[in-house]
């Protein structure tokens, strides 16, 4: 058991970490690299398991993945005359050969696919398609302004019908290498992602930024840039932060706990404003300053009574009327993580689950209590988020893998 009052042992974290190593062994050898956080399964207790579950919740959990997540890029290469991708897509009710590669909603030029994903089949064994699901995508690249148009290349795997104006919620989007705003270092970046690659922080990154401005537009009729005050609350290293910048979004404050994170977005991402926030509320931001507020995986690292305190503080600070786009990890991610069925279930009978301690920010916070991994059924949110928002709805898988829960001020 991890003690939930004290930081682990190092050699317990260390043996807490072998599981782990032995799964990103196996998530590199075919299936998802994009991973947002420490996986669960690596360091959460067994649940109390109710005996002989049927196997439809572990189906349910992989048709999540396939249906609302459908496809992960996993290596993405660009050199001076092409732009390449690689990755996986679960084609559980398509025919592989309707699947189509899109760059900007053209077909890419060159497709390889499907090729055989033994180790993904082993990952989704209750989706046919996992056992052909890799490919690679080539496009030569004579001028990168046709890889990135409007700053942005837009990546779609689409079925026979093509793209629609709900395909934005699974395409993935990557952000023109040449901005003039500089990268934060392997730690900073892994502190928050779980990977020193710089391609995974863009994509993701600019993933969620392009779909949150289609998500906005879809529901409110409202463009990111129409919201004159954005708070991205737990911005980390400004992995979604430079891209709101890229995006010409007029006024963003950054806030996070992490010092060093946000000492380097001060002075690397020069345009928006960042503030050091203490580990309890409140901070010094006014009374309704902010009409957007975007949180991604931050209360999915927050105990029960933190999580109440960080809501209130959100009430407090935003607008009447004002968006609040916050993540939490739903189906998607307990599918990606192998997550045992016993855990699903158990999540749906209690609302609110607490896996202890996360140690990646050990080195930058005083209390290594406070940082931890927890999940949130849908049930929980309606019933307990209420309190301090109107509750619009959860969107799965649209924050990259987390599913956003749409909130708006009263
Ligand atoms: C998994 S990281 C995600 C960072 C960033 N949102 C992104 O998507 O790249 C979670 C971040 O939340 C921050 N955090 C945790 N609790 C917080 C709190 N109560 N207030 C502000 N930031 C917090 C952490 O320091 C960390 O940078």
């Amino acid at each position: 058991m991890i003690a939930e009052d004290s930081p682990p042992a190092m050699e317990k974290v260390h043996d807490m970490l072998k599981p782990l190593q032995s799964l990103l062994t196996r998530l590199h050898s075919g299936s998802s690299e994009i991973l947002e956080t420490t996986p669960v399964s690596a360091v959460a207790d067994p649940v109390d398991v109710p005996p002989n579950l049927p196997d439809a919740y572990c189906a349910d959990l992989q048709l999540a993945a396939a249906k609302y997540l459908r496809w992960l890029i996993d290596h993405l290469e660009i050199t001076q005359d092409e732009f390449v991708i690689r990755g996986w897509c679960l084609s559980f009710a398509q025919d592989p050969s309707d699947i189509r590669f899109l760059l900007n909603g053209e077909p890419f030029a060159s497709v390889e696919w499907p090729i055989p994903s033994d180790a993904l089949a082993e990952f989704f064994g209750f989706i046919p398609g996992a056992t052909q699901a890799r490919f690679t995508c080539r496009q030569p690249m004579k001028d990168p302004k046709d890889i990135f148009p409007d700053g942005y290349a837009r990546l779609s795997a689409v079925s026979r019908l093509g793209e629609h104006p709900r395909s934005y919620r699974t395409s993935w989007y990557y952000s023109d290498p040449q901005s003039p705003l500089p990268l934060p270092n392997g730690a900073r970046m892994a502190r928050v992602v779980f990977a020193e690659d710089p391609h995974q922080f863009i994509l993701g990154g600019a993933t969620i930024a392009k779909r949150f401005d289609m998500l906005l537009r879809e529901r409110f009729d409202r463009p990111l840039t129409s919201f004159s005050r954005i708070l991205d609350w737990g911005c980390g290293s400004g992995r979604v932060t430079r891209q709101l910048m890229q995006m010409g979004c007029a006024s963003i404050t950054g806030a996070d706990i992490d010092p060093d994170n946000i000492q380097w977005c001060r002075e690397n991402l020069k345009g928006a404003d960042f503030h050091h926030l203490g580990l309890n509320p409140p901070t010094s931001f006014a009374d309704a300053q902010f009409d957007l507020v975007i949180g991604i995986s931050v209360l999915t690292h927050l105990s029960e009574p933190d999580q109440f305190r960080w809501l209130a503080e959100l009430q407090r600070l935003t607008k009447s009327g004002g968006i609040l786009l916050l993540s939490i990890r739903g189906l998607v991610q307990l599918s990606l993580y192998k997550q045992p069925s016993e855990r699903y279930v158990e999540l749906e009978r209690q609302g609110f689950l607490d896996s202890g301690v996360n140690v990646q920010l050990g080195g930058v916070i005083d209390d290594q209590t406070f940082y931890r991994d927890v999940d949130h059924s849908r049930d929980y949110i309606f019933a307990n988020w209420s309190q301090y928002f109107d509750v619009l709805d959860i969107v799965d898988a649209i924050a990259s893998n987390q599913d956003i829960v749409i909130l708006r001020r009263r």
